[in-house]
């Protein structure tokens, strides 16, 4: 007999003779009821033993995390909070696990010992449910590009172009590096390398992505990308997923319109087919939120403020007023913040992003038109000469989660540019043909995916929305 998910067993409209599922036990009752998860729904199925028939030796091997067969019948359940389970007639014990050194004990563990732990973390109903989420959130991504026409294209991850400063790279090779093969003037000789050049694991797939939108009009990408930058902070990975649409033909403003358009259908997508693993997670966090001082304390709840994005336009900032805002706010005068805005053309922190968001609009803010030397050299010049028209977007309790452009597509004024940056020309001629045969005005971002499942799921830490991350100094797994 084939087993049946828990999920669809608890949704099902009638008792039913004989059903077999498969999980593994979250616990084990008074020697009667196993709380059975198989990963298809945050929900337990109980299933009831009859103890009387069954040996003492299967009893003793029904514990927290074994695997287990049961084969009986659903019937409506006698006691609170479900309305089938499973009565028993046979259990087959399929995998053992010893009660006396299973970590994921049926107890609260702390987020650092369960990031020790990630094989086995998602074992619990948290990072179950935020795995559920991940994965239908990168659904709710294709169907919305595909639904749109979009095509997906997949850029290199092994990249021969470092000129994109979008973060420090990792350099793959594989030279013997006890022994590097030399020049002969004395420097590494990357001829002799793989590639017969010197490469790195890319830092995004822009570059090639606007090659493929200058032909075939909308394309987004959907991949990993690597920074090898040394910021150890909830925020940050080394290892980390970004979704990068490019559009032909679309300026700025277009630009902002679908990111937002995006992001709402998304997190809308989530709200529509992730219910019950948000319901928990929203409980999770109005735990957390008790333990925390009243002062830091979210207004809303995890639900709430889902929906608050959905139903409310993102505001429109440019970089010029923001300043101005930051300038005049009481963290700035008061001299709270770690990096005092004085004048125009200070770079924004975190704390800044966030003041702006959390304190002042109190809504997602898009900041646009940035000082032109804050920002990547393919950004389009505005008349001012001096601002780019680039892109962040900024999310409550998040900060940057989506950075684009309009990019420069005057290839004059593009080469300029590289060469006041030092950006080697031949390097890019591949990417300057874009703007050599051809070229219109073209706009694109990149959102990071794991700080849209952390708004999502309400995480407070990175590490705990990707399945296995990459930090400095860590790489278990
Ligand atoms: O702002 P970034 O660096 O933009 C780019 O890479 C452009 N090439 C995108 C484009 O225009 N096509 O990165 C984009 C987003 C950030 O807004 C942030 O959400 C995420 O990627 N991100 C990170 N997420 C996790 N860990 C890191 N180290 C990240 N660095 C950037
Ligand atoms: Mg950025």
């Amino acid at each position: 007999m084939r087993h049946t998910k828990v999920k669809d067993l608890l949704n099902s409209t009638t008792t039913l003779q004989e059903v077999n599922a498969k999980g593994w036990v979250r616990t084990f009752r008074n020697n009667q009821f196993i709380a059975l998860n198989d990963g298809s729904t945050i929900k337990n199925i109980q299933c009831v033993v009859d103890f009387e028939n069954t040996p003492d030796e299967v009893l003793k091997r029904i514990t927290t995390g074994a695997a287990v067969s049961v084969t009986g019948s659903l019937v409506e359940s006698k006691g609170a909070g479900q309305k089938y389970e499973i009565k028993v007639a046979k259990l087959e014990i399929l995998g053992d696990s010893d009660p006396e050194k299973f970590p994921m004990q049926p107890k609260k563990h702390s987020l650092e010992f369960l990031r020790e732990n990630a094989h086995l973390r998602v074992r619990t109903n948290a990072f179950g449910a935020i795995m559920r989420i991940r994965s239908v959130l990168s659904f709710a991504v294709h169907n919305y590009f595909q639904q749109k026409g979009f095509v997906y294209v997949n850029t290199p991850i092994i990249t021969g172009a470092d000129a994109e400063g979008a973060g420090e790279m990792f350099q793959v090779t594989s030279l013997p590096l006890e022994n590097l093969p030399k020049t002969e003037e004395g420097t590494i000789d990357y001829k002799k390398d793989f590639f017969g050049k010197h490469t790195n694991l890319t830092v995004s797939g822009q570059l090639e992505g606007e090659t493929f939108a200058m032909a075939l009009g909308q394309i987004y990408t959907f991949g990993p990308t690597f920074r090898a930058e040394n910021s150890n902070t909830s925020r940050h990975l080394a290892e980390f997923w970004m979704i990068e649409p490019e559009v032909a033909f679309n300026d700025l403003d277009a630009n902002m319109d679908l990111a937002e358009d995006f992001i709402q259908y998304v997190i809308k997508y989530a709200l529509n087919n992730c219910g019950d693993d948000l319901k928990f997670l929203e409980g999770r966090l109005l735990e957390e939120e008790k333990s925390k001082p009243q002062a830091e304390r979210s207004e809303m709840t995890l639900l709430e403020k889902l929906n608050f994005v959905l139903e409310n336009n993102f505001k429109r900032v440019s970089y010029t007023e923001a300043i101005d805002i930051l300038r005049e706010s009481t963290p700035n005068k008061k001299k709270k913040f770690s990096y005092i805005i004085n004048e125009w053309g200070a770079d924004l922190q975190s704390e800044h992003e966030r003041y702006l968001v959390e304190k002042h609009f109190k809504c997602p803010v898009i900041l646009f038109d940035y000082p032109s030397n804050i920002k990547a050299f393919y950004m389009r010049l505005n008349e001012d000469g001096k601002t780019v028209r680039a892109m962040d977007i900024l999310f409550p309790g998040i900060g940057e989660i989506v950075g684009g452009s309009q990019r420069e597509e005057r290839f004059d004024v593009l080469v300029e540019k590289m060469k006041a940056l030092g950006i080697d020309e031949k390097e890019l001629s591949w990417y300057l043909d874009t703007r050599r045969f051809g070229s219109a005005v073209h706009s694109g971002f990149g959102l990071g995916f794991e700080r849209l499942v952390l708004f999502v799921t309400g995480m407070s830490n990175i590490r705990d929305v990707i399945p296995f991350p990459r930090t400095p100094g860590s790489a278990d797994f």
